[in-house]
């Protein structure tokens, strides 16, 4: 009887907005009326709270499902049409970068100190390299328009350290390279249509970690490199297209592998760095000018840091940007130069934000240089974008995997697609910037 009095007072009071309050009773009453109020405020505000953020679950997920079908759309103009407009090609560009890296298929074969040409196709050709079965025969073509990896036929020889340049006749020459301690003088020609690998004539030097760059008139420069009881090369010869002969050119004035080369916007071939002997010493901090009309080779002003592993990158202004690298004594660099083609001067420009060697540098559309990986305590993920208008660094997104000897490939849409560099793990992907 009076409990059930009291349930009822307990009722009427809890739903009275202002509840009276004079006794012990009374009060405790208030107490559980503020109470009830209080969760059911922290109810409402959990519900809103909660729905919120289911709406703005749906919007990212909404928005970045447009975004996709943005960057499909715009990859399809790209690939249907042949003829792109230039604000098409901004357009892509733009909505590309907004996302970063990407993951592309798995490839077959991982490896490093490979390859990568992109063909007149736009299928991007890897040849050779080096995984944890040695040097490789293994070849795989990629086609960035299906996202699609084929193994095609192999190398006679399996190589390491060659190189592969692009003809103006569309073939692929690849030359020299080392099968374990041998430095080899074959030189292969691979033709896309016919999916075949012949042998053209052997260079006149074996090679290993040399250099070829196709000059203007469409012959191909090779350019020192190492062979079995010659740790260095100062020798050049000439590859012509036309007849398959190597003719020896003039030596160069320093012994060196591990250099890098560049044709210039006048012709000239830029030779810098690596490892090999000079009158100065090594040969690390020289560079040297080719001129194809005299074949001839003139050392040109010295850089202002010995490199070698570094890399060379010729900007849309003509000036080459060199940088990173290591020096004899296993210093890594972080600093950049450039060199000036009309006036033959190396000054330093910015500082990358990490030191780097057997790194790779690529020139964007956009005139901006992209910086991926390599090597300095440890192997490296990060990347960075060189403004030439500025000199500055930044430090832009980290790929999925750290790696060193990889290749960088600027794709006909204006992609950059990224390969091997790693192989202890055969799940690493390529990628795409
Ligand atoms: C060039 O393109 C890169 C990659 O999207 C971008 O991060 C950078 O800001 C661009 N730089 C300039 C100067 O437009
Ligand atoms: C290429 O060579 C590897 C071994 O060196 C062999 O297993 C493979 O079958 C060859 N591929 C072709 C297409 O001949
Ligand atoms: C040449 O290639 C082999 C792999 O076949 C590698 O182990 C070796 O270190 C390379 N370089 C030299 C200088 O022998």
């Amino acid at each position: 009887m009076f409990s059930n009095q009291v349930s009822a007072i307990y009722h009427s009071q809890s739903d009275q907005p202002n509840p009276p309050q004079t006794t012990n009773s009374q009060s405790e009453t208030r107490c559980e009326y503020c109470r009830r109020k209080w969760k059911k405020i922290l109810l409402t505000s959990l519900t809103t709270a909660l729905m919120m953020t289911i709406c703005v679950i749906v919007a990212i997920i909404m928005a970045k499902k447009h975004s996709d079908r943005l960057v499909t759309v715009a990859r399809r103009r790209t690939t249907t049409t042949s003829v792109t407009t230039t604000t098409a090609t901004t357009t892509i560009t733009t909505t590309m970068f907004t996302k970063g890296w990407t993951t592309a298929a798995k490839l077959n074969i991982n490896r490093y100190r490979h390859t990568a040409t992109v063909l007149q196709n736009g299928k991007v050709l890897i040849t050779g390299g080096y995984n944890y079965k040695g040097a490789l025969r293994e070849c795989e073509l990629y086609d960035p328009s299906r996202d699609q990896w084929t193994l095609i036929a192999n190398m006679s020889v399996a190589r390491q350290d060659h190189t592969a340049s692009l003809l103006t006749n569309g073939l692929v020459l690849v030359t020299g390279g080392n099968n374990s301690d041998i430095a080899l003088s074959n030189a292969l020609l691979y033709d896309v249509s016919a999916n075949t690998w012949t042998n053209t004539r052997n260079m006149i030097h074996q090679r290993s970690q040399h250099t070829a760059t196709v000059l203007e008139n469409g012959k191909v420069l090779v350019v020192g490199g190492w062979k079995k009881g010659k740790p260095s090369l100062e020798t050049t010869e000439l590859y012509d297209p036309q007849t398959g002969v190597w003719t020896v050119t003039q030596n160069m004035n320093c012994r060196r592998f591990y250099h890098r080369a560049s044709l210039l916007t006048n012709g000239k071939v830029l030779i810098t760095g690596g490892l090999g002997l000079c009158s100065i010493g090594v040969s690390s901090k020289t560079s040297e000018l080719y001129n194809p009309i005299r074949n001839a080779w003139i050392r040109t002003n010295d850089m202002n840091v010995d490199r070698q592993g570094h890399t060379v990158t010729v900007l849309n202004d003509g000036k080459v940007l060199v940088t990173g690298g290591r020096n004899s004594e296993d210093i890594v660099r972080k600093s950049a130069e450039l060199f000036d083609v009309s006036t033959n001067q190396w000054t330093i420009t910015g500082n990358m934000n990490t030191p780097r060697y057997d790194h790779s540098a690529v020139l964007l559309p956009n005139g901006t240089v992209l910086v991926t990986g390599g090597s300095s305590d440890s192997l490296l993920s990060s990347a960075e974008l060189y403004d030439p208008s500025t000199g500055v660094w930044a430090i832009t997104r980290n790929m999925r995997s750290a790696r060193s000897h990889h290749t960088t490939s600027l794709l006909s849409d204006g992609k950059i697609f990224i390969f091997g560099g790693t192989y202890s793990d055969p799940e690493k992907f390529s990628e795409i910037y």
